[in-house]
């Protein structure tokens, strides 16, 4: 006991040590188009820049003007992290507050609003892995966190602000999983909720998350970038909190993620990332949260990071690739893949910059490519949504275009859990998802995955005799 208490002592001096080195700086933000640095406080409703209309990200001057013996010990830190993975407290327990020296954006973290978030495992895929010739694949599922999207990282760092700052309301607009996070957190916090989503085009199991957690739940006669747009007027009229990926802080519990890999990896980050792209605050985020390890010298890379978008919703495949990161040309988005069925995505800038600062390629699938590879990792027992699966469908591309090297690892980021839109599944299984044009030629791979369910009588013989076709 005396034991447990001196080290309990121990792992608090350092805490208050580490954080004095961290935290002393308070935060800014910094506009990413023109450089403007404004207070936290002092940004606008929509988050945009008065003077170019840019987006913000949220800048801790104190880390690069404090070089030499002031620099925070990157071996402290990454004790203390793994520490706090055997302690109690409840925001010990969270993947993204257990990392709290590298996001001090609260003034008192005992504001957070947690639903123990973050901590989701990292599975090798054995099967793709082998398929591919790839031995180090592996799948971070952020499917796995309370909400069952990787959104919640995000939401209980910008939805703490909001309580922090005194807003009683907070809104969305969403295809589905920041809704369904924003109205859980918010409900844990007290808060009132709105939410403004496509009319017909979200999966069910969202929508029923956003229901149930309370929200004021509006379905619109228009997409996603128009949703948004709506809310953005809303905002500048009236006193309520913009919780979509504009929103700074919401990057900044997003970045975790790359902490929590490269802590899996022992601080050597992996090779590859890849990432699905919709409306691009999560590539941002994970770009943000590797640069920064590596510039507070945690690591000692970058892994490349690829951004995979649906083949009707692929604004930023021909901004990178055509358009050399410059600008990007809206399109009109189609895709089942609805989490993603963007077509003016907002964090462009800062996804192109993640894209061409480590080295990594920005592609995008087709309907068919993309159910099967979700079937796929369907077979590997994990499973995930739709948009979960553009990446090990687009690993496949990377693969065949030799852009990756069998010896290299491989991170496949798993945004979704596959029970969000298990309609999705259903009409894989039962043929009924894609039509005749989209399966041409993948017909033979498309029937080796299928598995539906089949009516049998209730005899032993019936259900012996349905085994045999799965035999082998
Ligand atoms: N995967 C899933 C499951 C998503 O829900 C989203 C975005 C993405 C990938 C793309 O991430 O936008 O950061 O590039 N969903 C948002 C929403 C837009 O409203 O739930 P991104």
């Amino acid at each position: 006991m005396e034991l447990r208490n001196a080290r309990a002592g121990q792992k608090a001096g350092l805490a208050d040590n580490l954080s004095a080195a961290m935290n002393d700086n308070l935060h800014q933000l910094r506009c990413f188009g023109c450089g403007a640095r404004i207070a936290g406080a002092a940004a606008r409703p929509d988050f945009r820049c008065a003077q170019c209309g840019e987006l913000f990200e949220v800048e801790y001057p104190g880390w690069s003007e404090r070089k030499g013996p002031d620099r925070p010990n990157p071996g402290a830190l990454k004790w203390l992290w793994r520490e706090r993975r055997c302690s109690a407290e409840a925001l010990d327990n969270s993947g993204v507050w257990r990392f709290r020296e590298l996001l001090p954006i609260l003034e008192s973290f005992g504001n957070a609003v947690t639903l123990r978030e973050g901590t989701t495992p990292l599975y090798h895929l054995t099967r793709a892995a082998k398929r591919l010739g790839i031995d180090r694949l592996f799948a971070k599922h952020q499917g796995m966190n309370p909400t069952g999207s990787f959104k919640d990282t995000g939401m209980t760092a910008a939805l703490s602000v909001a309580k922090e700052r005194g807003f009683e309301w907070v809104a969305c607009a969403s295809t589905g999983n920041t809704s369904a996070s924003m109205a859980a957190y918010a409900a844990r916090a007290g808060l009132k909720s709105l939410v403004l989503i496509p009319d017909g085009k979200i999966a069910w199991g969202k929508l029923s998350q956003a229901m149930d957690y309370g929200a004021v739940t509006c379905q619109l006669k228009a997409d996603f970038d128009g949703c948004l747009t709506l809310l953005t007027q809303i905002v500048n009229e009236a006193p309520i909190y913009l919780l979509n990926s504009v929103n700074p802080y919401r990057l900044e519990g997003q970045k975790t993620p790359a902490f929590e890999i490269a802590e899996a990896f022992d601080w050597s980050v992996p090779d590859h990332l890849i990432v699905p792209g919709g409306n691009l605050g999560n590539s941002s985020a994970l770009g943000k949260g590797f640069r920064e390890m590596h510039e507070l010298g945690l690591t000692a890379r970058m892994p490349k990071i690829s951004v995979i978008q649906a083949a009707g919703a692929n604004p930023l495949v021909h901004c990178v690739n055509e358009n050399c990161g410059n600008f990007i040309e809206p399109v009109e988005a189609h895709t089942r893949a609805t989490a993603i069925r963007i077509g003016n995505p907002a964090s462009w800038r800062k996804a192109a910059r993640a894209i061409q600062e480590t080295g990594g390629w920005c592609l995008d699938v087709t309907e068919a490519e993309i159910a099967i590879a979700k079937a796929e990792i369907g077979t590997e027992g994990l499973g995930c949504e739709p948009a979960s699966a553009v990446t090990l469908a687009g690993l496949k591309k990377l693969k065949t275009e030799g852009k990756i090297a069998p010896s290299e690892t491989v991170v496949l980021v798993l945004t979704g859990h596959t029970l969000k839109d298990a309609d999705y599944t259903i009409d894989f299984h039962r043929g009924t998802l894609l039509d005749k044009d989209e399966a041409t030629g993948r017909e033979a791979e498309i029937e080796g995955l299928r598995r539906n369910a089949q009516v049998v009588e209730a005899t032993p013989a019936a259900v012996l005799a349905a085994l045999k076709g799965r035999a082998g």
